[in-house]
């Protein structure tokens, strides 16, 4: 059984969006559905970096930037970064809130225990992308709709993949290890740093992000190669020059670089795809 999982269109930066789209529909219509809500967000302390970019609302101090307008509809809006523990803020304010918004950088972890306790939950946010902190059989079996925000820091995650491929592929790190310590041993780097050109890089997943990432290696003139559950439009293949392995077990040998882009799941979490 599957709980309600919606989905949102691109956030970037870490912004929240308050732009109308289904994670935002289900919690404005959670929100009117009815009296004062206790909302609570599990977000990471700012400390002085809180202040520093106005639109940096991802942390505790930014609250996501939807407290003033949460209170001026009368809701309750508690934002803390403490979440571990029977003695921690959020399992203090479980028994009666209505909404938990947490990100997966500082994640709620949300256990069948706490589903129980939660009498009044309807709604469990994700502000990002990513519920494998929620149990969500649990969440499915309390009749919780599970939401989050489809799209969001895509581009981050895929930049962010091909900047460690090219890190790792030229062994850059020993290389600056060495050269802000004042060592100079070129072949403690060279015996082990390749060109990515030529290389076979596959990704488990092609979805926002594995597209994306293809899309963005193509120009090194790599062999690209993709498993998922389902072969991409003949079309988009063509454009991202990716071929499509049907047999994750027959891709991983062909491949010198492996990207896992798939939710984390049952069916993907550690050596359940092997
Ligand atoms: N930490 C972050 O900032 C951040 C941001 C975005 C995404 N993410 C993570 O990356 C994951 C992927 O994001 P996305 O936007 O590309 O999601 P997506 O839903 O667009 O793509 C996921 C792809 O994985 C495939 N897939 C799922 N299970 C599979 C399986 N068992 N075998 C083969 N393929 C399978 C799906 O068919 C889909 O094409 C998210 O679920 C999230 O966990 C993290």
């Amino acid at each position: 059984m599957n709980p309600h999982v919606m989905v949102q269109e691109s956030i970037p930066n870490g912004e929240f969006n308050t732009k109308p789209g289904p994670s935002i529909d289900s919690f404005t219509n959670t929100l009117a559905s009815g009296g004062r809500k206790k909302i609570v967000g599990v977000f990471y302390k700012g400390n002085e970096y809180a202040s520093q970019n106005p639109n940096f609302v991802g942390c505790v101090e930014g609250a996501l930037g939807i407290r003033e307008w949460l209170e001026s509809q009368g809701h309750e809006y508690i934002v803390t970064d403490d979440k571990e523990g029977l003695n921690s803020v959020l399992e203090k304010h479980l028994p009666d809130l209505h909404v938990l918004i947490s990100t997966p950088f500082h994640p709620a972890y949300v256990t069948a225990e706490r589903i129980k306790k939660a009498k009044n939950l309807e709604l469990l946010l994700t502000a990002g992308i990513g519920s494998d902190h929620i149990d969500l059989n649990a969440a499915a079996a309390a009749g919780l709709t599970v939401a989050e925000v489809t799209g969001s820091n895509v581009v981050s995650v895929a930049e962010d993949e091909l900047m460690r491929i090219l890190i790792l592929v030229r062994n850059f790190l020993p290389g600056y290890h060495q050269a802000v310590s004042g060592e100079w041993n070129v072949a403690g780097i060279a015996h082990r740093a390749y060109d990515l050109e030529g290389k076979t890089i596959g990704t488990v997943g092609a979805g926002r992000i594995g597209r994306l990432l293809l899309q963005r290696l193509k120009p090194f003139n790599c062999n690209l190669l993709y498993h998922d559950r389902l072969q991409l439009d003949p079309e988009l293949e063509n454009q991202l020059g990716a071929k499509y392995e049907e047999d994750l077990d027959a891709m991983l040998p062909k491949c010198d670089v492996l990207v896992i882009n798939t939710p984390l799941t049952d069916k993907t979490r550690y050596n359940s795809l092997l």
